[in-house]
């Protein structure tokens, strides 16, 4: 069965991180996968979280399985951190969650409760969408249906498109949403946009997946749930899926959770158990190392107040350096206005430098964005930016 065994071709994101390890350019400048390093390139360990360890360790825990849902105290925090205090899904304990290993097993545990425990047959992405997605839900045996993403300019959202996709969809599909920071784009749809999307989506009685990884990262922490309470105010049936690996710089501890929101709690805990079920039967019970950090900063209000405040420097930090960025290169190449870049949220900028400008960065200048032109914003620095837009504005004038 093995002799000639065919090679899978390298995943979109991972795969461009082992070229860009090979290349022995010390020039080379790594784009690609959503992790935010500092002015030195390091991606820095958050201070509540070196504070957090400490505590841990001091704790002496043994590591004995945590249950298939997780730590519970990481479970309870989680409703809280997406709604606030004072939302009525809080007041009525209508929102109950898991923790999983990061955002993309959440996904998978979605995407396979709802096939398998519910009888959804698909589920609507957005085109374009994080490469991952199109792995994670037909793996979880879902079909694909895209909607419609970006107008013709490929800079804003496009209402119009989205709702015609929408309207193809059957009752009871499923359809994903990026809560904020969409990716690989940086473009939202703004509040009065969502309202149409959602009633749009009760129109059909669609059951949105609420993808979660970028909290802190739009407008701060608070603000960034907003389709999310907009959502649920009026409706019940929704999964959220958390990550923490960017709020927490914990990307290589795998901390995510997924939640359910139901009409009433007991539905809510119900929805739960079957996520459990198919939880038990993929990876059995998360990891603990990520959560117990989590839960620990949160359970501490000073470590909390300085999460807060590291996670809302990183975010204007990204801010500034877009500013950089466009400022850079409106001089470098002024016929091509940048500006739209300023707009776009989170971590990735759609640089518009896709196909052919993507390899020759990549060959020429040992510059790795990824093949969409997606370029992490958090990659860039005082150090390359110069370097960054000079090679930029030369492939860009070499290939027209
Ligand atoms: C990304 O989009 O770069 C990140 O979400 C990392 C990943 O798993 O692809």
């Amino acid at each position: 069965m093995f002799e000639s065994a065919p090679v899978n071709p390298p995943d979109a994101i991972f795969g461009l991180i082992e070229e860009f390890k090979r290349d022995s350019n010390p020039k080379k400048i790594n784009l690609t996968v959503g992790m935010y390093q500092d002015d030195t390139g390091r991606t820095p360990v958050l201070d509540c979280v070196r504070q957090a360890k400490k505590q841990i360790h001091d704790s002496g825990n043994s590591h004995v399985y945590l249950p298939i849902g997780g730590l519970q105290n990481f479970n309870e925090l989680i409703p809280n951190l997406i709604f606030g205090d004072a939302h009525r899904v809080i007041e009525q304990g209508l929102a109950c969650s898991s923790q999983t290993p990061g955002g993309t097993s959440a996904l998978r545990v979605a995407g396979e409760t709802l096939r398998s425990r519910f009888g959804v047959k698909r589920i609507w992405i957005s085109d374009p969408t994080w490469a991952n997605h199109k792995n994670i839900f037909p793996g979880a045996g879902l079909e694909l249906g895209h909607y419609h993403y970006l107008d013709a300019g490929g800079t804003s959202f496009d209402l119009q498109g989205c709702l015609t996709s929408i309207a193809r969809a059957d009752s009871g599909d499923a359809i994903l949403f990026h809560a904020v920071c969409h990716n690989p784009t940086g473009v939202d749809p703004n509040a009065e946009q969502w309202k149409q999307i959602f009633a749009a989506v009760e129109s059909k009685a669609l059951i949105p997946i609420f993808d979660f990884a970028y909290q802190g990262f739009g407008e701060g922490v608070a603000l960034d749930s907003y389709p999310i309470r907009t959502y649920c105010e009026t409706n019940s049936d929704a999964l959220i899926c958390s990550s923490f690996s960017k709020s927490f710089n914990l990307y290589g501890e795998r901390v995510g959770a997924i939640t359910a929101v139901g009409p009433s709690r007991e539905d809510a805990l119900a929805v739960l158990s079957q996520c459990k079920a198919v939880i038990r039967s993929i990876y059995s019970n998360p990891p603990t190392f990520g959560a117990s950090i989590v839960s620990t900063v949160f359970q501490d209000e000073a470590l909390h107040q300085l999460w807060l405040q590291e996670l809302e420097a990183i975010r204007t930090r990204i801010c500034d350096l877009r500013k950089m960025f466009v400022e850079a290169m409106n001089q470098r190449l002024p016929e091509m206005n940048f500006d739209h870049i300023l707009q776009q949220r989170g971590m990735f900028s759609y640089s518009g430098l896709q196909g052919k400008f993507a390899q020759r960065l990549k060959k020429e200048h040992s510059i790795y964005v990824l093949k969409s032109g997606r370029i992490n914003v958090a990659g860039i620095n005082a150090n390359n930016l110069d370097r960054l837009c000079n090679s930029i504005a030369a492939v860009v004038a070499a290939t027209s």
